[in-house]
């Protein structure tokens, strides 16, 4: 490679991130509504936000990219803190870490029954009175599914309603992977009030189109609408996805000495996708498909995959059928593959898809959606699909 092909590979590499949150606001893509829904509740006193959604959609950066936004456009200095949860946190250990974060001091004299909400909003209160210039606090609490104690969310419901009772400058964001808030904080109906509720969907295609032009746009490289609409159906709208085939394919086009990315760059990068996957996503597919025989457990799979869902990822049976007929080439029952989908929900086979809903709607569900582009082109490798058969079904879902 040339010295500017070499230079034009590394930066598409540092453009392209599909292992790290995002924090730069250039760079942010979409998520409009979530912004400003954020934003609000930060600029308005006594407000705190849930950020929650499936794994991989883009909440840490969400929550990141706000406090920036924040700290560049508010009158006030703002001091943000991002920290994670982890299994062994409890309320103490979450606050001592914050505070020492924050840079808050705490003295005996403040809490000397341990950590308390009361003692939270005191402390706190106490350390923005103490500036000089007025200021505001952002605490972002991430990972909150991470949490094993339940006494630790309902400790922390209490002290979002002791800040809001006492319109303290300092705002809780909690984020954490969850289909519904309780599932993260069951005690929010008691600071319903306080508390703005933001679900985090998966990309739609504008989203996904932006973040690929705003790097794109950087390197000098262009790509058919085709192609993108091609990476929107392999990645399913998880934006690590459209980071890795973006990546890959923006460098085979490199290496290549082009500026345009082509068909072939597309498949390339659908090759190194499939060859690097995570371990964990190799395995759970082999363990969900995995027979002596030949069995339809991989194409069922695929048009699990494939089948059109809703915003937190759930189908039915019946979205197979589509699917299922253009796999298969033929048109299929559900019975053809009732069988294989109770299959997936079974210990032995992961299990990969959960079951939710009720008898009149029964919804299925993958445990794990970041599986999910990786089956689709694991599939389209095998020759079970076509590239062009993912677009054209993605765009009838
Ligand atoms: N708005 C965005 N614009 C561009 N890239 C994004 C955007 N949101 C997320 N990403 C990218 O998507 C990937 C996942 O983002 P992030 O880690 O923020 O998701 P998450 O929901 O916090 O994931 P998890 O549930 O695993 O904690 C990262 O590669 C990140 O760079
Ligand atoms: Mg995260």
């Amino acid at each position: 490679m040339t010295p500017e092909q070499l230079s034009l590979f590394v930066k598409a590499a540092e453009l392209f991130t599909p292992s790290a949150p995002i924090d730069d606001q250039q760079l942010f893509a979409g998520r409009t509504r979530q912004l400003q829904g954020v934003i609000t509740a930060i600029a308005q006193k006594g407000q705190h936000v849930i950020l929650f959604g499936e794994r991989g959609t883009g909440k840490t950066s969400l929550s990141r990219v706000t406090s920036k936004i924040i700290k560049e456009y508010f009158e006030k200095s703002v001091h943000a803190v991002h920290i994670n949860c982890d299994g062994i946190d409890d309320f103490d250990s979450l606050w001592k870490t914050i505070f020492h974060e924050a840079q808050i001091e705490i003295t005996e004299g403040d809490m000397p029954n341990g950590i308390t909400p009361e003692g939270v909003r005191f402390s706190i209160q106490k350390n923005l009175n103490s500036q000089q210039q007025e200021k505001m606090l952002i605490l972002i609490i991430d990972e909150l599914n991470e949490l094993r104690d339940s006494l630790t969310t309902q400790l922390l419901a209490d002290t979002i309603k002791t800040l809001s009772d006492h319109c303290i400058d300092c705002t809780l964001i909690l984020v954490g992977v969850a289909d519904n808030v309780e599932e993260l904080i069951a005690e929010h109906l008691s600071i319903e009030r306080a508390l703005v509720q933001i679900l985090m969907p998966r990309m739609k295609k504008e989203e996904v189109f932006e973040l690929m032009d705003k790097r794109l746009e950087i390197l000098g490289i262009t790509i058919d609408p085709n192609l993108k609409s091609a990476v929107m159906a392999l990645s399913q709208g998880l934006p690590s996805y459209v980071h890795l085939l973006s990546l890959h394919s923006a460098q085979s086009a490199i290496s290549a000495n082009r500026k345009s990315i082509e068909t072939t760059d597309l498949q390339n990068s659908i090759g190194m996708a499939v060859q690097k996957a995570q371990h964990s996503i190799v395995s759970s597919y082999h363990k969900a498909v995995s027979s002596n025989q030949k069995t339809l457990y991989p194409k069922v799979l695929l048009a699990c995959c494939l089948a059109s869902k809703d915003e937190l990822g759930c189908f039915t049976a019946a979205a197979l059928k589509g699917p299922m007929k253009i796999i298969t080439g033929k048109s299929c029952e559900i019975s053809t593959f009732s069988r294989h989908l109770n299959a997936f929900c079974e210990e032995e086979r992961g299990p990969i898809l959960s079951k939710r809903g009720d008898s009149q709607r029964k919804m299925l569900r993958f445990f794990n959606p970041v599986v999910q582009p990786y089956v689709i082109m694991h599939g389209i490798s095998k020759g079970y699909i076509t590239y062009e058969q993912v677009i054209g079904e993605s765009a009838e879902a």
